[in-house]
């Protein structure tokens, strides 16, 4: 009955959000939740052949990095042998073995981070019809080791039993999937490297919380009460994140009446999601109660409602993840077909979803999208790991207001420079691409013309991508944000 129901509500709303989408939309609601939520536990897939606490691997398959020289690795980390976490490296096309290593979430909950790949910043991008791929001059392995994870398990190539529901419990196990890929011979060159976290969207919770948990876990190491490899955590990498809920929200409300390109809705929708917010026990009533110790059901009934009566309505006719575009908007192309077409060269046993609504419904049941990851990220950044947070100003779903008002309640020893700083243009090759703010290692920037997968979109005389290749190739290079 109730796959039944969402079956039907994706036949009558099958356009939205359903190109880019890394947010599922569950009865026609965006990033609502299934009115009959029940966890799920059991496995979706399964294969005899694992290895648990190892790595199975593939090398130089010869997909998408087509640069001559450059190694790529693609494969699964068994964390037990009922849960299997697909992996795909590309080594740095320079010095890879001094290079850091980065990576790679996307969010949703459920959501692939084989969209980042191929979408928006790997070694090659989809093109425009989705038939092939071409290679990328602004990919982020040019100046570093590049690892992608579809975590948790169930996720993309990713499959198994389906433990995970909190940013928390995904952390737990992408830390026991870095100890078995740095463990690995392949890669154990790379343990002393400097490690970064870059995550989009979900990832405004699911950065943080792998994180501070990196930096627990390295405590404990060094304390002797846990066995492991420490991870040498410098930066974090938060793109259009949803961190801080409460903080977050109103941000729609101001964006869908007043943005860079049109408002999204009429003044007397943006009227009533006003009063969805302010009302008694309405959307802030509840993710204050949510933030406050609430109980799952507490925080899962918020996010139903806040979604149903905020997010979803005041998106209008454009495309959440870019509002120059109408609904749906093609761009970017879809990456389905391409991914199964290559799946037995690079080692993939499972068939490709973009988003895994198992997973998805697992997050829902918690409401672990209400909960508030700034602390985590306040920890992170006063632990001395250089941060970024971006947005891009196109993007409607974690839009640059509610992300900048996130970004001024950040309370850290940097706040009080943070403050007195006015914006400052981002220019790349002399071309403006944002403004930004520096303030010890936490930098912000609001990246022109981009919509939710920024390093997917171009700007003005720039190349796709260019922008945040500069962003990302500086923070890398532990400098602060400046213009060239
Ligand atoms: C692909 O489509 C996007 C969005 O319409 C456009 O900006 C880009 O130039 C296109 N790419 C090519 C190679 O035509
Ligand atoms: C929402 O309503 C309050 C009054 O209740 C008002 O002060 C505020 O400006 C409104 N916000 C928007 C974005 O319209």
């Amino acid at each position: 009955m109730v796959n039944l129901q969402g079956f039907v509500l994706l036949v009558v709303f099958p356009v939205i959000g359903a190109i880019g989408g890394q947010i599922p939309v569950i009865d026609g609601v965006i990033g609502g939740v299934s009115k009959a939520v029940v966890s799920v536990k059991p496995q979706d897939f399964s294969v005899a052949a694992t290895t648990p606490g190892k790595l199975r691997v593939i090398e130089n398959s010869g997909i998408c990095e087509t640069t001559p020289g450059v190694y790529q690795a693609s494969g699964y980390g068994d964390l037990t042998a009922t849960q299997s976490i697909w992996f795909w490296f590309f080594a740095s096309r320079k010095n890879p073995d001094t290079a850091p290593l980065a990576l790679w979430f996307n969010g949703g909950p459920g959501s692939s981070s084989m969209i980042g790949l191929i979408q928006e910043h790997g070694p090659c991008r989809i093109t425009n019809d989705s038939s092939s791929v071409t290679i990328n001059p602004f990919s982020w392995n040019n100046e570093a080791n590049v690892l992608y994870i579809d975590q948790p398990v169930g996720v993309g190539f990713s499959h198994g039993d389906l433990n995970v529901g909190t940013s928390q419990q995904a952390a737990a196990d992408v830390w026991t999937f870095l100890q078995i890929f740095l463990s690995d011979s392949r890669f154990s060159k790379y343990q002393k490297n400097n490690l970064a976290i870059w995550t989009e969207s979900y990832g405004g919770h699911y950065g943080p919380a792998f994180a501070a948990h990196f930096l627990a876990q390295n405590a404990a190491i060094a304390a002797g009460t846990v066995s492991g490899l420490n991870l040498n955590l410098k930066v974090l990498g938060v793109g259009d994140g949803l961190t801080d809920p409460l903080t977050q929200y109103p941000g729609y409300i101001i964006y869908a009446g007043n943005n860079p390109y049109h408002p999204l809705v009429s003044t007397s929708v943006i009227a009533r999601a006003n009063t969805s917010w302010t009302s008694s026990n309405g959307c802030r009533a509840q993710i204050t109660a949510c933030n406050n110790g609430g109980s799952n059901s507490v925080c899962s009934a918020a996010q139903s409602y806040c979604n149903n009566n905020i997010l979803s309505p005041l998106a209008g006719n454009y495309d959440v993840y870019y509002v120059p575009a109408t609904n749906p908007d093609p761009y970017p192309p879809d990456i389905t077909n391409y991914l199964r077409s290559v799946a037995s060269k690079i080692g993939a046993e499972a068939t490709w979803q973009q988003t895994n609504r198992n997973v998805y419904n697992n997050f829902a049941a918690t409401g672990d999208w209400m909960r508030n990851s700034r602390p985590d990220l306040e920890t992170v950044i006063n632990a001395g790991v250089r941060t970024i947070v971006f947005d891009g100003d196109a993007d409607y779903i974690l839009n640059f207001n509610g992300v900048e008002a996130m970004v001024d309640k950040l309370s850290t020893k940097f706040t009080a420079v943070y403050q007195q700083q006015k914006f400052a243009t981002y220019a790349v090759a002399g071309q403006t691409a944002g403004q930004y703010k520096n303030a010890g290692t936490f930098s912000y920037i609001r990246i022109y013309g981009a919509g939710h997968e920024v390093p997917a979109y171009k700007y003005g005389k720039l190349a796709t991508g260019q922008a945040a290749a500069q962003m990302f190739t500086q923070i890398m290079a532990n400098q602060s944000l400046s213009s060239t």
